[in-house]
């Protein structure tokens, strides 16, 4: 064929372009989890795949951006609560009982409460409030990624409580979540000059722990919510007949409901809700740490559980000078949608040529020059040439020029584009077709997209699952499938770690362990956990 064949490995390119940039060497090693950390960002498909985020972003939501916020009480929340973006995900926390925990700044609104309540119908008290708020002006956050707000042991608090908590979060409150609110609050005032207004997360759905309702927020309205919603009382699913006669019936039609509403920002928040710099931001994969090994330990996913408080000073330190200098509304470039460009043109492809569904070696050749086409000089191949033109198709002219000061996202997204295109090249120059197949095999590992997993042709009345904790299985996991969104449960092993098809977590409340399977018992220990409420003060 008379093509220069490919010379450079991806590591020394790496090794020779990223030196004294703001980006790393460690940014190309973790290349694929940086780029795949973009590409999930305020996804709940990916996010909730890979769970344990290891970066934060400043974030910004724009005025007039409608919020929800469910409770007890109908009086205007005034301090720090929880705030949803999506109506139903609010709803499971508007019922009768159900407040904040009582601290003292909350007694007074307690007693007022309990007056309202002497006078209210029995069915009355059975119901609680929705509140819908728009933001009053442009809010400024942090945004902790993967499933962030998932109350488990299992790596998804660990950048929170490690790096952004500096191991302060006690071993009591770990599973409640008030104590995490109210330190991040303590810190935007007391460290960061009030230059970010809340902490954006995920769990089944996308929340933030906003510190001032009164000053960030408007009320639009607070209404009643149906009595029962989405279950009168907890071990409403369980089979407690002490907890069932005050808990009422359950509604199937209720936890559909939430669930697609989870599913529907699977592939993003949507309507520009949410802004983040992708130009700077702070995450564990750019300081040479080891994240995916302990000791003994081999993990699949990312953990910061083995390493001394002193090695993480440095994304400490980083964190601050992020919050303390960069604004979320400063980036350039929106790498997210080139992430999204990637792997839209490649992910076919790819699998395409890994699967062994092309029968010989001249059929994926012939595949392979369809993709690189475009970068190929006829008059004159050069395999390194090509696989470098091919790898800068979608990175933005001035984003990564040659002098050298490309930031961490250009970089990662550029490292994994090469390896792609290297991966092209390289194939179409191997005429073994077992080891031809191998490469692509081995790129899509590289790779991991989470894309790769997602169902495909759901009905309407189904949708895609996966653990979201407490809820889902291992199988859920492993291979996700399209299910009734009414009864997404399926039988095995919990992901997270609690009895065969119960809840995750794990402190489940001694009360819970004779419940039965699915996800009523799981949304009770998630209501549970959420709000750091003993069940015992409530009913
Ligand atoms: C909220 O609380 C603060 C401090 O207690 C108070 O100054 C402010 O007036 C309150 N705002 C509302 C709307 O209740
Ligand atoms: C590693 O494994 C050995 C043998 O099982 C054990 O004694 C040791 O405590 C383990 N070390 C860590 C850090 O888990
Ligand atoms: C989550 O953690 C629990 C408890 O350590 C464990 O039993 C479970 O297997 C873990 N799940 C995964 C997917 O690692």
């Amino acid at each position: 064929m008379g093509v220069k064949p490919l010379l450079l490995s991806s590591l020394l390119w790496a090794a020779s372009t990223t030196t004294a940039t703001a980006a790393s060497p460690s940014t190309t090693q973790n290349a694929n989890h940086i780029f795949n950390s973009i590409h999930s960002s305020m996804r709940q498909w990916g996010s909730s795949l890979q769970h344990n985020g290891m970066s934060l972003f400043l974030a910004s939501v724009p005025a007039g951006t409608q919020f929800y916020h469910g409770t007890s009480i109908p009086d205007p929340i005034n301090g720090t609560e929880w705030l949803a973006f999506e109506p139903e995900h609010a709803m499971v926390f508007a019922r009768a009982h159900m407040g904040p925990p009582p601290d003292e700044e909350d007694d007074d609104k307690k007693k007022k409460e309990l007056r309202k309540r002497d006078e209210e119908t029995e069915e009355e008290k059975s119901s609680g409030w929705l509140h819908t708020y728009v933001a009053a002006k442009d809010l400024r956050l942090l945004y902790a990624d993967g499933m962030s707000a998932g109350k488990t042991r299992n790596g998804t608090l660990d950048f929170e409580d490690r790096v952004l908590f500096r191991d302060e979060v006690g071993e009591k409150e770990m599973m409640g979540d008030r104590e995490r609110a109210n330190m991040f609050c303590r810190m935007a005032k007391e460290e960061w000059d009030d230059r970010v207004d809340g902490l954006l997360r995920m769990e089944a759905g996308f929340e933030i722990i906003l510190c001032d309702f009164a000053r960030d927020l408007k009320e639009v309205r607070v209404t009643r919510t149906k009595p029962s919603y989405p279950f009168r009382g907890p071990g409403g699913g369980g089979n407690d007949d002490k907890k069932k006669k005050k808990g009422g019936p359950v509604t199937k039609g209720d936890g559909a409901l939430w669930f697609k509403a989870i599913a529907a920002r699977y592939d993003g928040i949507g309507g520009n809700r949410v802004t983040l710099n992708y130009d700077n931001f702070v995450s564990a994969y750019t300081y040479g740490l080891d994240l995916f090994h302990s000791v003994n330990e081999t993990f699949t996913l990312p953990r910061l559980t083995q390493f001394t408080s002193q090695q993480l000073v440095p994304i400490r330190e980083a964190l601050n000078e992020l919050v303390l200098q960069h604004e979320a509304k400063e980036a350039t470039f929106n790498w997210q949608t080139i992430t999204d460009m990637v792997v839209e043109r490649y992910a076919h492809d790819i699998r395409y040529f890994a699967s062994g569904q092309l029968s010989t070696v001249e059929d994926i050749h012939a595949k392979i020059e369809k993709v690189l086409a475009p970068f190929v000089d006829y008059g004159d191949r050069d395999g390194e040439e090509e696989a470098e033109r091919c790898s800068m198709q979608f990175i933005p002219g001035g984003a990564f020029g040659g002098d050298g000061d490309a930031g961490v996202a250009a970089t990662a997204v550029h490292a994994v584009t090469r390896r792609i295109c290297e991966t092209m090249v390289q194939g179409w120059q191997e005429t073994d077709y077992n080891t031809l197949i191998g490469l692509f095999q081995d790129l899509m590992e590289y790779l991991a997209w989470t894309t790769w997993k997602q169902c495909s042709g759901c009905a309407d009345h189904e949708i895609c699952v996966v653990p979201i904790w407490p809820m889902g299985t291992v199988e859920d996991y492993n291979h996700p499938q399209c299910r009734d969104a009414a009864k997404p449960e399926s039988e095995g092993q919990n992901y997270w770690g609690g009895r065969p098809g119960g809840p995750g977590g794990h402190h489940p409340p001694p009360s819970e362990s004779s419940s039965s399977a699915g996800w009523i018992p799981s949304l009770v220990s998630f209501l549970r956990s959420f709000l750091g409420v003993a069940l015992g003060l409530h009913f």
